[in-house]
Order: C-alpha cells, then structure tokens, then sequence
C-alpha cells in the first residue's frame, strides 16, 4: 500500500532474514515511501516499545518491528487492525496452499449469501466480481479458525479491493471508468480487470512473506486513539490530514467497503442507502473538523506526555506546523522539527513539504 518499498534487510540473533517487500498497493497518506527516513531521525531516542496510534498500512509499525521494537499498533478501522495483526503481531501463521485453494472455489455445503451482488451492482465490480467477493467472504469464515490465518485471508482480499478501483479508493460509484470504452489519460486498466484470483494469490504469497517473528510479544488494537492504555516509550501519531482549504481526509468514507467486509453479517444495517455509492453511515471525526483538531492534538499530547511523541505532518496543513508545536511544547521539553522536503503525496497535486515533531523531555 502507498509505494514500493525496497526489502527489508534485518539481523535478528545473529540471523540475517531477508524481508519480502511490503505491498505496493496505494493507500491515503501512507509513509511507506518516507519511512526510512522516519527511522534515521528517531532511531537515536531510547525507546523499546512504540505505539503505532494511527496505524493505516502498518508501514511505519512494521519497519520498527524489524528494528526489533515491541510494536502496539491501532487504527480505528477493523479492517486495518487486521492489517496491523498480520504485518505485525502474527509472528509464525502463514496461509497453506490447501487452504487458499479452499477459499478460491463455492463448496456445496456452504450456504453463499449475496449481499455484495444484491447492495453493490454497478457500483464498484462486475456482477461476476460481486458474487466472487460473497463467496470468499463466506469460505473465510466458515474454513478459517484461527484468526490469524483469517486476518491474513482478509488482508489479501483488501488489497485485491483496493488495487482494482480507480484511484485506489471506494468515494464513488465509478464502475463506469473501467468498464466504458474512452480513452484514459490515467489509471492502470489491465490491473483493474486482473481478475480477483490473481490478485489474491499474489498478495497471499506476499502477506505470507512478511510474516515473521522479532522475538517481541506485538499487538494490534482497534481502538479510537483516545481509548488506548498503555506503557510506551515511544507513541507515532500520524492523524488523517486536514488540507488548507479545510477539507479533512475521511478514511472511512474512502475505504468503507472494506470496512464493511469484515463487518458482512452486519453490513446491511450499517450502510447510509441514500449515497449512491452506499457509504457507511457515521458522526464526523474530530481528526476531520478544523474546528475541534487543535482541541483534539491537545488532548493526545497531553494523554501521552509522559513518553517521546513523534509527529508526521504536512506543512500546508490544519494546524499549522507553528501552531502544533506550541501545542507540543506545551507537554514536552524539547521539541525538534525535522523537513523531508517537497514530498508529493500519490493521488494529490500539491507539493507540500512532510514534516517530523519530536518532542522529548
Ligand atoms: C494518515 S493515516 C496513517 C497512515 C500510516 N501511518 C501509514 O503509513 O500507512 C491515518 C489513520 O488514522 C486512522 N484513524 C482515524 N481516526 C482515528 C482515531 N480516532 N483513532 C485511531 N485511528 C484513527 C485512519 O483509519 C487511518 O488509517
């Protein structure tokens, strides 16, 4: 998710493991491309555990687990708690190949509901693409037990979501885009209609290749960040971004359809059927309203002001990088701000310069 990211190289006890690279499907304001960078300036704070508080693609918890951190990482999204509990807090379970073969063909003993063909038609996938997603949803959870081989299902199944829509992103009802034939100026055709199987086997063997034991006891929570107890020494906090303009980055507006996948049985009462594109319905966030974010950085500053906080922002921002650090200052005793530099987000036309607080003391 978020950019291709080279292998990870790491030595464990004397061992040196050579770690797959991470899935190269895009995701909103992800710091795959970034994260080395992070490491190089926060690797001089003594810090054992870390909490990875908004954790997204597991990216930034993951490279710390293969520094050999306790990782905690949360995300409110249940979904990404299942990205985080396969990139980071299975350690052994990988995904047999007679398992996978299970899950890729309808078995008459299970019963298939058709949820996704009956909500979804026209909107995202084919109706053939629809029926798939119902049936691999159903032989997850009838075959796989153990959850870690479950989260490990789902997370391929996402990225496979994922990398065939346009943009990347579930905002609109766009089938239309892959479907008509016009001529594109952008996108990848040929990845969108790469049919769902291959997609799946592909991103299986890849989450199967990240697996992998660092010999520290990692958790993943779901958990909205104010909820999450804990010892840390170090807290990663990585908010959804509020552009100048006032327009904040809605994670569960863009991945809803995910979300709603591991939610199925439930799915149906969750869905706000006046969008077209049938969103999940939900309150607005805090991390999404310029008028309570200052309130709310506040708020996690002080809830964590007893470890080193690291904060990843974007110079153009709500807040305004001067703003966040007088907030910061107001809980820690030195805070340094490091620039990367003109980083161009994927799917954004702004230039805008990512940015590091870290605050210590
Ligand atoms: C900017 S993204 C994090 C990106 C991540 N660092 C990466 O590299 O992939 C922000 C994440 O915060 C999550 N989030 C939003 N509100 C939250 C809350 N109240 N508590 C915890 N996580 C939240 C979103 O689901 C989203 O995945």
């Amino acid at each position: 998710m978020g950019g291709k990211m080279a292998g990870i190289q790491l030595t464990l006890m004397g061992e040196t493991i050579k770690q797959r690279n991470l899935p190269t499907t895009r995701y909103q304001g992800s710091k795959s491309k970034i994260v080395e960078w992070i490491w190089e300036n926060i690797k001089d704070i003594k810090f054992e555990s870390v909490l990875d508080a908004f954790g997204g693609t597991g990216v930034v918890g993951y490279f710390l687990k293969t520094k050999g951190k306790q990782v905690f990482y949360n995300d409110i999204l249940k979904s990404n708690c299942y990205i985080g509990t396969t990139l980071i807090e299975n350690n052994d379970t990988r995904l047999t190949d007679d398992e996978i073969d299970f899950l890729l063909h309808p078995h008459p003993d299970i019963n298939y509901p058709t949820f996704i063909q009956d909500t979804f038609s026209d909107i995202y996938y084919t109706d053939e693409e629809n029926r798939w997603l119902d049936m691999i949803i159903q032989n997850i959870e009838s075959e796989l037990d153990d959850f870690y081989k479950k989260a490990l299902a789902y997370y391929a199944l996402f990225q496979s979501c994922i990398i065939k829509r346009p943009y990347n992103l579930f905002h609109r009802k766009n089938l239309y885009m892959r479907t008509s034939e016009v001529k594109r100026s952008f996108g990848n055709k040929a990845t969108w209609d790469t049919p769902f199987e291959k997609h799946f086997l592909n991103f299986v063997d890849e989450a199967n290749g990240c697996v992998f034991s660092n010999g520290k006891h990692n958790k993943s929570l779901n958990l909205d960040v104010f909820g999450v107890e804990g010892d840390f020494d170090l807290v990663y906090i990585d908010t959804p971004y509020i552009s100048k303009s006032g327009v904040g980055v809605d994670y569960l507006d863009f991945y809803h359809f995910i979300e709603g996948i591991v939610n199925y049985p439930n799915w149906k009462d969750m869905v706000d059927y006046q969008s077209k594109h049938r969103k999940i319905k939900h309150e607005k966030s805090v991390w999404c309203d310029k008028n309570k974010i200052h309130a709310a950085f506040d708020q996690l500053f002080k809830k964590f002001q007893d470890t080193a906080i690291v904060v990843s922002y974007r110079s153009d921002g709500i807040p305004s990088i001067g703003e966040l650090t007088r907030l910061l200052e107001k809980y820690k005793n030195t805070v340094k701000e490091v620039r990367y530099g003109e980083y161009k987000y994927v799917l954004s036309n702004n230039n805008s310069d990512e940015c590091l607080l870290i605050g210590t003391g």
